[in-house]
């Protein structure tokens, strides 16, 4: 795979600047929390001026909450294939060829395929969702991601009869992921869902921003967003996608299984990680405040863990 730097977007397919605004104005409603927002975003998108806009409409699911500032969403991330502290990714993701890029579809479907990231980016309509984000270090933030419903691409692939789970792999590149030339983790990254939470219309394949293409440190070009669930299940920079029969072997199950297992649901009383997971700190506030079971999303995805012991199912 050969991949050169900025995506190919025309300028015909980019909106603009004012009409994100004006929408995000028209979301917002007149409130003083709007008004902080619209400052905010006019200072973040102002901040980063070489990415792309996409052109994206209002999504259904969004919260009303402030989304935390640009600044704070591109500069305090984890991505381990370049560091593990939360301020590098901003610089050393630079190194990360993120055009041409494709996404393999394969595994257990009628219509495996390889898709183009241009193509991809232009399949469905895109839309804009302002999700809350819980990390499992016990920080959160509210982040106006741009993206589609991942189960647009499962419906066109056609899962065949044995497929019960969806496994995702990162790209492997260690000439431009200097920490895969470590045994930090085992490589590439992987992450994994089961079927009907990978077809739950919350969960999205995330291309943008802030109505902006994706930061490479945010996972560009193409990363999983899963709001109920703890944020290093969302995993970034995608280049594969499986449909399998058994459950994956995800990258943190593999390297700690006591502490991380394979539904990750965000839940206040979960005492297998090193955290409490009782409270969080949302990036820019003070205080602390308390944790709400699937990240406070449980109306929507309550019924797929009916019947399960979620203290077992971790
Ligand atoms: N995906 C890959 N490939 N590599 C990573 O290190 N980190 C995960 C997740 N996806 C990670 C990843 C973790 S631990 C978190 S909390 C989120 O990405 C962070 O996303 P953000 O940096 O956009 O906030």
């Amino acid at each position: 795979m050969s991949r050169t730097k900025s995506p190919d977007i025309k300028p015909s397919e980019i909106t603009d600047e004012s009409i994100y605004r004006s929408r995000r104005r028209f979301l917002t409603a007149a409130s003083a929390a709007a008004a902080g927002l619209l400052l905010s975003e006019g200072r973040a998108v102002g901040a980063s001026p070489r990415l792309p806009l996409l052109a994206a409409h209002p999504g259904p699911y969004s919260t009303d909450e402030r989304p935390t500032s640009y600044q704070d969403i591109t500069h305090y991330n984890n991505f381990y294939e370049f560091a593990t502290d939360k301020y590098s990714p901003a610089t050393l993701a630079a190194s990360l060829v993120t055009h041409p890029w494709t996404v393999t579809v394969d595994g257990e479907v009628h219509r495996p395929g390889t898709y183009d990231i241009d193509r991809l980016v232009r399949m469905y309509p895109l839309e804009d969702r302002v999700y809350r984000f819980r990390c499992v270090e016990g920080w959160s933030m509210v982040i106006p991601w741009v993206g589609f419903p991942l189960n647009r691409l499962i419906r066109e692939v056609r899962p065949t009869g044995n497929a019960r789970y969806v496994k995702f792999v990162t790209v492997y590149d260690p000439k431009e992921m200097p920490n895969q030339r470590t045994d930090l983790l085992h490589w590439p990254y992987v992450e994994g869902l089961r079927l009907d939470e990978a077809m739950h219309p919350l969960t999205i394949l995330a291309l943008g921003l802030y109505g902006r293409v994706l930061p490479n440190q945010n996972g560009a070009p193409v990363r999983l967003v899963v709001p109920w669930k703890y944020g290093f299940k969302s995993i970034k920079s995608i280049v594969r996608i499986s449909f399998v029969e058994k459950q994956p072997l995800t990258t943190w199950v593999r390297a700690v299984p006591s502490e991380y297992g394979f539904y990750s649901n965000v839940n206040p009383q979960d005492d297998h990680t090193p955290w409490s997971q009782a409270r969080e700190r949302q990036i820019g506030d003070f205080l602390r405040r308390p944790t709400l079971l699937y990240n406070g999303y449980g109306d929507q995805v309550a019924h797929l863990y009916r019947g399960m012991d979620l203290n077992r199912y971790f």
